[in-house]
Formats: structure tokens, sequence, C-alpha cells
């Protein structure tokens, strides 16, 4: 592959921002309520679009226009072209994507109640294996302002955190790459990787699942867990986000809800990427997180993403 393609040079000198994570296809049937079990049901519309968290955040990413990268695996075949194609139509760069001729696409059934904005998603990863951290070493960092890790294979993605901390030990603090994680399923074995981003992004699922009932609450709760100097985020649906900054400020932004609540699929990693863009543009927390509302306020207000900015 062309040095361009991977992730080469961006025109103009402007570094990207690399997402590592998952990219699937999600199967998307929009109804009007949530079926019964059993039932039989017709929907309002139906269509195939790209997903996973790290896709997703690429989308928002290149919509906000931020020169990006995605980096995962990806297996052959007709879907597999169709998410493919996808980013490229984006401007998402794809020369990291780690081809997995033997495997399958992770596939996502999505139920997007049109009344209530819910989604409820059936995911089969199928049997496509992560990228790893020696994938991981073929990447150029120089080209990098910001990388940021969906938390999957853990071990393997703590090594990828490493390289860059130790790429970063050796630069002045302009020339370093910023480090973000997010941590969404309830799974100890990705907690290892709380305590090595600059900034840590927690999901209401998971701090609901160590027992948490608000943002605020997760936050002061898991705070000890991430490097000293890190950040911490926590979204919270309708009630906004919540997030402690590296001296221990503690900031909030209210949601912004849409005048009709229509897809909430991806509303976090919108959300996530938001806050990326902004803070490597150098805003404040503050101005961060109330940008990250802003903008998946808008997303669960549209089907889709396009229209976000
Ligand atoms: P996900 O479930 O996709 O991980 P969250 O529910 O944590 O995402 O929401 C992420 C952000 O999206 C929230 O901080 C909020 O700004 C926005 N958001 C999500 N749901 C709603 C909603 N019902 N109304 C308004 N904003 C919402
Ligand atoms: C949304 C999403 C979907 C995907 C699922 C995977 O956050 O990334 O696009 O189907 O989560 O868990």
């Amino acid at each position: 592959m062309a040095a361009a393609a991977r992730g080469g040079p961006v025109p103009g000198g402007e570094k990207r921002i690399l997402c590592v994570g998952l990219v699937c296809l999600d199967i998307i049937s929009v109804v009007e309520a949530y079926p019964p079990e059993d039932s039989d049901t017709r929907c309002i519309s139906q269509r195939w679009q790209r997903g996973g968290n790290a896709s997703n955040s690429c989308t928002v990413l290149a919509l906000l226009g931020a020169p990006c990268s995605f980096m995962g695996s990806l297996a052959t075949g007709h879907a597999a072209d169709f998410v493919l194609a996808d980013l490229r139509h984006y401007g998402v760069d794809v020369g990291h994507v780690v081809p997995q001729p033997t495997s399958c696409l992770p596939t996502s059934i999505v139920i997007a109640s049109a009344s209530q904005g819910t989604r409820t998603i059936l995911h089969a990863c199928g049997n496509l294996p992560d990228v790893t951290a020696r994938d991981f070493e073929q990447v150029d960092l120089s080209q990098y302002k910001w990388i940021h890790w969906e938390a999957r294979n853990a071990a393997e993605q703590a090594v990828m955190m490493q390289r860059v901390e130790q790429h970063n030990r050796a630069r002045p603090p302009e020339d370093r790459i910023r480090t973000s994680v997010e941590l969404e399923k309830p799974r100890e074995e990705l907690l290892l990787l709380m305590g090595l981003g600059d900034v840590v992004f927690i999901s209401k699922d998971l701090a609901q699942h160590f027992g948490y009932r608000s943002a605020p609450e997760a936050l002061q709760g898991l705070r000890s867990r991430v490097q000293p100097g890190a950040t911490l985020i926590c979204a919270w649906a309708e009630k906004g986000a919540d997030a402690i900054g590296p001296g221990g400020e503690l900031v909030h932004s209210d949601a912004f809800p849409p005048e009709t609540l229509v897809d909430t699929l991806g509303a976090g990693d919108t959300f996530n990427a938001a806050v990326i863009f902004a803070l490597s543009a150098g805003k404040t927390l503050q101005d961060a997180i109330t940008f990250g509302c802003r903008i998946a306020g808008r997303k669960c207000g549209i089907q889709g993403f396009d229209g976000i900015v």
C-alpha cells in the first residue's frame, strides 16, 4: 500500500486523529414501537449502516472536519466491502485496516423505536480477531496528534498505549500524542486500560455495573483508577455528561435534547468524538463536554450521522 494511503501526511501538515476499535454492519429496523415477542411487525424503514464505536467516532470526526484514520480488523465479503466503501465515502483514512480474510464481519441487528428513540442492539461479534500490538507497530506515530482506543482486547491495547507513552517521553510537550480510551462494556479485564489514557471515557452502563447511580458519583468512585493528571469523563444519556479534570476540577454539561428524539444509536460514539475534537483543538474540558453534548444531542434528533454539523 502506498505511504499516503497508510495514514500518510495530510496536505498542509495537519496531524490526524486515529481511532482503534470495531467496524461492523448495523442492520437497522425503525419501528413505531418496540415489538412484542413472537409478533410480526411491519417496519417504518430499514437500512444498512456502518457501525462499531471507533468507526462511528471516525464518521463524526470526519464530519466535524478533522483528518482521521480508522484502525481495526476487517473481514472480506459483500458486507465488509460496504463498510470499507462507506469509511472512504466519509474521507476516513483506512490505511491501517487489517484484513482478516477467513473471518466474518460482526453484525448488529438494531431495533430502533421511533416513538421512544431507544435502540435495542443484538450484536454478533463473529470470529473476527482484534488488531494486535504487532499490527500497531506499523503505525507511523509522527502522523498523529491524538489516538483513541475503544477498549476491547485490553492486554494488547495496553501494549499499544505503552508504545505511545514511550514515543511521548522522548518529545517536547507540543509534539506529544494525546491518548484516550473508552470503557463501555462492563468487563473486568478492560479496567486495566483506565490507568493508561490521558482521557478516559466511561459509559453509564459500566458505571451502573459498579453500582453508581449518577455520573458525578461514578467519577468520585472511579477517579483513583486513572493515572495522575488524567481526565475522567462519564456521559449519562438525557442527563448530559460530567467530567473530572487533571487538577480534580468537576465539570458538568446538561444534555441538549432534540425537538424530537429520533435515533440514539451511536450517541455515545458521537459524544466521544466531539469531545476529542474539541480537546485536541485546545478547548477547555468544560467547553469540550458541552460541545460533546451539543453534537450528540443533534445526532439524537436525526437518523444516522449526516446533519450533525
Ligand atoms: P450511548 O448509550 O450511545 O453510549 P449515552 O446514553 O451515554 O450514549 O449518551 C451520550 C450523550 O448523548 C449524552 O451525554 C447526551 O449528550 C446525548 N444523549 C443521549 N441520549 C440522549 C437523549 N435522550 N436526549 C438528549 N441527549 C442525549
Ligand atoms: C453503537 C455501536 C453500533 C454497533 C454496536 C456494537 O455504539 O457501535 O454501531 O452495532 O455499538 O457494540
